[in-house]
Parts: structure tokens; C-alpha cells; sequence
């Protein structure tokens, strides 16, 4: 572990630098951009300069200290993570980005484990297959990523039409692109919205989709709050996220060396405090939603990690990650603390899901 943090404070020396200088404003005014226009100066590239480097200090400070963010640094820090982030995933991985559903759990044909996590997770759910009864035809997916899941589940189900909200402009592009290019354009679109403030009318879908967004929501109540408002009465919501363990009868909170990971985790991948599975349920039910289901796949997701690290063990993706910047190099070291915290037993891989009750 030593080595690792030898090896990524010197990528960050490196590439931490410029990633500073266009972090400083990460929705498009970035300082970097300012300086090029101001190029002949160089009393003003000057101070762009310490300015830059003092960011690239005060990152690696919070990093090290693991310091919680504000819920405004939070949203920035999201869409700026995906919009640099997201490119180089999809070059390696594709189009989903969460979790495979590992059953077997030596299968290695990545791709189809993650498809099939979603096919499983609605089955699991007690969504129809199509052309069953009350099968989705409004989906909203909230936190959609590049749009995996709505492209799959307008596909999955005939006639249906899916929205998807990320904070990444860079993703909702991309999402778009891809709907028009796989003849989906008048059935699947994306747009940059936060899902704390959804811009869609009270029950407007049938279903209410969040696949690995919840774990960046800042505000757990206003979270199930929003997903119950803009659900349909009778419709359905599944949340699949990042969860801490439930706390045991007596316990008041985690042990220091668990939420030690878990801050780490934060800094890396832009998350705010964590709640358990439990703790979404109490939220749901102080809601009034029915038909509360809840599970633990942590051990079906369980080989996924380690194909992560295996995947980014490679020329290309090791040249991408370095043209990425900081921001990924972080979150590529965090992969070997999620593994950890899988192993030992903090971070569970939550499956909740419950109807919005009929008036
Ligand atoms: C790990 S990705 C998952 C993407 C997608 N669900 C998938 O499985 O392919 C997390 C997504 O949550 C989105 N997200 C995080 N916080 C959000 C918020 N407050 N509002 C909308 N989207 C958010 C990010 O922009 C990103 O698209």
C-alpha cells in the first residue's frame, strides 16, 4: 500500500497541476482557459501559476486529510469528475457504468454481467418481463450515467420512453449521441439536472430507476422525497446503491477505522456521509411508500472490483488515466479501498425498492 501511495502522489505531483488550475472552476470558466487568453502576460500567467499550485496543495492537504465537502463543492466536484472521467470508461468498459451481476461468479464476460445486474435487479423487483401486465412505459433514471440502463430498458420494454438526469453535461451529450445512434433518439434523452430538484411534474413515471446515484446524493431524505414525488401513484421505485452496513442493536455509529475508509472514499469519488440499507427503509416508510423490499448483493457483485483493477492494468489504460488527470488517478486508487471495504464487511451493495401508494 506504501508503494500505491508513492506511485499516485507522484502522478499526482505530475498531472495534479494543470487538473488544479481547471478544477479551480469546474463549470467552464475554468482559470486555465482564462490564462490562454491572456497568454502574453506573463505577470498574469504568473500568478495563474502560484494560484494553480496553491489549489494542487490544498487538493492534496484535503485529500490526505480526507476533509468532507460542502453539498455545492460535492455537485461541482460531480460533474466534473464524470465529464473527465467518463470518456475513458466507456473506452474500456462501455456504456453501464456500475456494477455485473456475477452469477457465476467466475464468469469474465464483463459487459453481459452488467447488463444482466440491471435484467436481474427489475426482475428482482417484480417488474414484468415484456408484454406482461403493468410492464414500464415512463422510466426516469436518475444519475444516468452515459444512459446505459434507459437505453436498455427502452429496449427491454415496447413502447416505453425513458429520461435520464446526470450533473455531467459531457455525459448527457454523449448519452443523446448514443440514443441517435442506436435508432433511440425519440425514446431515450438526457439532460444535466440534479436529482435533489428533478425538473419533472409530480407522478410523471411508472418507474423511478436510480442505479449507483444514490451513494452521491447529499441530502438522503429530499433524495427518497424526489423519487416518491415525481413517481406515479402505484408506480414503482428501485434504488441500487452504495450502502455502509446496518449498525448492530446498541451501536451508535461505525467504527473509526471503517468510516477512515469511507472519508477516503469520499474524497476519491465525490460522496457525502453514507447511510445504511436501513436507513433508506426508515426514510421510505416516514414517507408513506408501500411494498418496501430490500436486499444484500454484495456478494453477487463481489468479483467486479478486482476486474476493474485487472482492466486498468494495461498500456492503454494506464495512458488514459494519465491524460485524464488527478481527479481519476484519485479515483483508480480508490478502487483498491472500495475492494477493501467490501472485504471487510463496511460497504454493502443495496437493492431497496417499494411502490408509491395508490390514492
Ligand atoms: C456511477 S454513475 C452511475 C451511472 C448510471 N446509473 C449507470 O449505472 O451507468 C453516477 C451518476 O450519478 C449522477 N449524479 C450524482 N449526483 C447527482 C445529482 N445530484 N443529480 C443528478 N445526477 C447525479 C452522476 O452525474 C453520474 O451520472
Amino acid at each position: 500500500m506504501t508503494l500505491l501511495r508513492l506511485l499516485f502522489l507522484s502522478l499526482l505531483a505530475s498531472h495534479g497541476f494543470q487538473e488544479a488550475l481547471s478544477f479551480t472552476s469546474p463549470r467552464g470558466s475554468s482559470i486555465i482557459s482564462g490564462a490562454k487568453g491572456k497568454s502574453s502576460s506573463t505577470a498574469s500567467s504568473t500568478s495563474t501559476s502560484l494560484f494553480g499550485l496553491r489549489s494542487t496543495l490544498v487538493e492534496i492537504r484535503n485529500s490526505l486529510l480526507s476533509r468532507d465537502r460542502t453539498d455545492s463543492e460535492l455537485k461541482d466536484g460531480i460533474a466534473f469528475f464524470y465529464d473527465r472521467s467518463s470518456k475513458l470508461w466507456e473506452d474500456v468498459w462501455g456504456e453501464h457504468m456500475h456494477h455485473g451481476y456475477y452469477v457465476p461468479e467466475n464468469r469474465t464476460d464483463h459487459v453481459q454481467a452488467q447488463i444482466d445486474l440491471i435484467d436481474e435487479v427489475l426482475k428482482w423487483a417484480g417488474v414484468p418481463e415484456n408484454g406482461g401486465e403493468n410492464c414500464p412505459k415512463k422510466v426516469v433514471d436518475v444519475g444516468c450515467g452515459i444512459g446505459g440502463s434507459s437505453r436498455h430498458i427502452v429496449k427491454k420494454y415496447e413502447g416505453c420512453t425513458a429520461q435520464g438526469i446526470t450533473l455531467s453535461p459531457y455525459q448527457a451529450n454523449r448519452g443523446n449521441e448514443l440514443a441517435k445512434e442506436q435508432g433511440l433518439a425519440e425514446r431515450a434523452s438526457f439532460q444535466v439536472a440534479d436529482a435533489m430538484n428533478m425538473p419533472f411534474d409530480d407522478n410523471s413515471f411508472d418507474l423511478v430507476w436510480s442505479l449507483e446515484s444514490g451513494e452521491h446524493m447529499p441530502d438522503k431524505a429530499k433524495f427518497v422525497n424526489e423519487l416518491l414525488r415525481v413517481a406515479a401513484p402505484g408506480g414503482r421505485i428501485i434504488i441500487v446503491t452504495w450502502c455502509h452496513r446496518d449498525l448492530e442493536p446498541g451501536e451508535t455509529s461505525l467504527s473509526r477505522k471503517e468510516e477512515r475508509i469511507l472519508k477516503k472514499i469520499n474524497r476519491a469519488y465525490y460522496l457525502p456521509k453514507w447511510c445504511s440499507v436501513n436507513d433508506y427503509v426508515q426514510l421510505l416508510e416516514k414517507e408513506g411508500a408501500v411494498d418496501i423490499k430490500r436486499e444484500d448483493w454484495s456478494y453477487i457483485i463481489a468479483p467486479f472490483w478486482k476486474a476493474v483493477i485487472q482492466s486498468s492494468l494495461n498500456v492503454k489504460s494506464m495512458m488514459g488515466l494519465l491524460k485524464s488527470g488527478f481527479s481519476t488517478i484519485r479515483g483508480a486508487y480508490a478502487m483498491l479501498l472500495m475492494l477493501r471495504g467490501f472485504n471487510a464487511g463496511v460497504i454493502k451493495f443495496g437493492l431497496i425498492t417499494c411502490t408509491k401508494e395508490k390514492k
